[in-house]
């Protein structure tokens, strides 16, 4: 489904702000898995579905999505097969548009043309039974302005409009992150809901234990550019999210560790 085969990306190569933000990443998605992705902040969990969706081009390796090979592929071209969820609310929608236009615009994504008035008349009634599904009663507000609704309304509206085209492959970077945690649960288990319903295929972010031990059949951490651990199966399911922190706590002694080694030999060589 999604193949990432020794991917490299390296930020302001060559200069003091010289950052590897992946370092030969080899992964493997395949159809239908919802995987979970955690990682210390600045891991490069971000440029990881970055470098998926296209935002730069790698500087090495080779991606495939769909068993096609889309290393080379601009962002909107592989836009039609993937939908995306970001951690601000505000990105994703059009604030000043109703709920009704922003799924328009969606369904509209990847044609040419505008919407006739027959499809405009069917995607609003298309919109209104899935905005009910919701259960916010949103379904009779579908002409106020998203740009009015509360975050955790906007982030269940992206994710339906994100899946609407039933995606190859959906990225979600922390999307409950930014809620309060009454939102965060219900956006994380609509998110789970269409995911399983769809069979999609999902790579999600998040820095919530609770969630990566809970959801997913698959769990990755990233440290440093690199996948450190990935799990699945029987071993994902028994997982504890007291577990997950007692890795976070070994890496960052490691990391500790680290810098005072570097630091000694820095004296040693002066
Ligand atoms: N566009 C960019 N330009 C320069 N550095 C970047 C860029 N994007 C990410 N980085 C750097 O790459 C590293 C990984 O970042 P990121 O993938 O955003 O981490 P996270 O795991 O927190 O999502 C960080 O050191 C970050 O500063
Ligand atoms: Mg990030």
């Amino acid at each position: 489904m999604l193949e990432l085969i020794s991917v490299s990306k390296t930020f302001n190569a060559g200069t003091v702000n010289e950052v590897r933000g992946l370092r030969g990443v080899d992964l493997r998605v395949r159809e239908s898995s919802f995987t979970v992705v955690i990682g210390t902040n600045g891991s490069g969990k971000t440029t990881l579905l970055n470098a998926v969706a296209g935002v730069f081009p790698i500087d090495d390796g080779t991606i495939r999505l769909g068993g096609e090979d889309v290393t080379r592929w601009a962002e909107y071209r592989r836009a039609s097969k993937i939908g995306r969820v970001f951690q601000n609310p505000f990105t994703g929608t059009s604030p000043s548009l109703s709920i009704a236009e922003n799924f328009a615009l969606a369904a509209q994504r990847g044609r040419a043309r505008g919407l006739g008035p027959a499809v405009s008349r069917t995607v609003r009634a298309r919109t209104r039974e899935m905005v009910r599904q919701l259960n916010m009663g949103l379904e009779d507000r579908l002409d106020t302005a998203i740009g009015t609704l509360s975050g955790g309304q906007r982030q269940a509206l992206t994710l339906l409009m994100a899946t609407w085209q039933r995606p190859a492959l959906l990225l979600l970077d922390e999307h409950t992150a930014a809620l309060d945690p009454k939102s965060a649960d219900q956006v994380i288990q609509l998110t789970d809901r269409i995911i399983a319903r769809d069979r999609l295929a999902a790579l999600m972010v998040t820095h919530s234990m609770q969630q990566a031990a809970r959801y997913g059949d698959r769990l990755i951490m990233m440290h440093r550019g690199q996948i450190l651990f990935d799990v699945d199966g029987e071993r994902k399911k028994r997982i504890r999210a007291e577990e997950l922190l007692e890795r976070f706590e070994e890496l960052r002694r490691l990391e500790l560790l680290d810098e005072g080694a570097a630091e000694m030999l820095a004296e040693l060589y002066v």
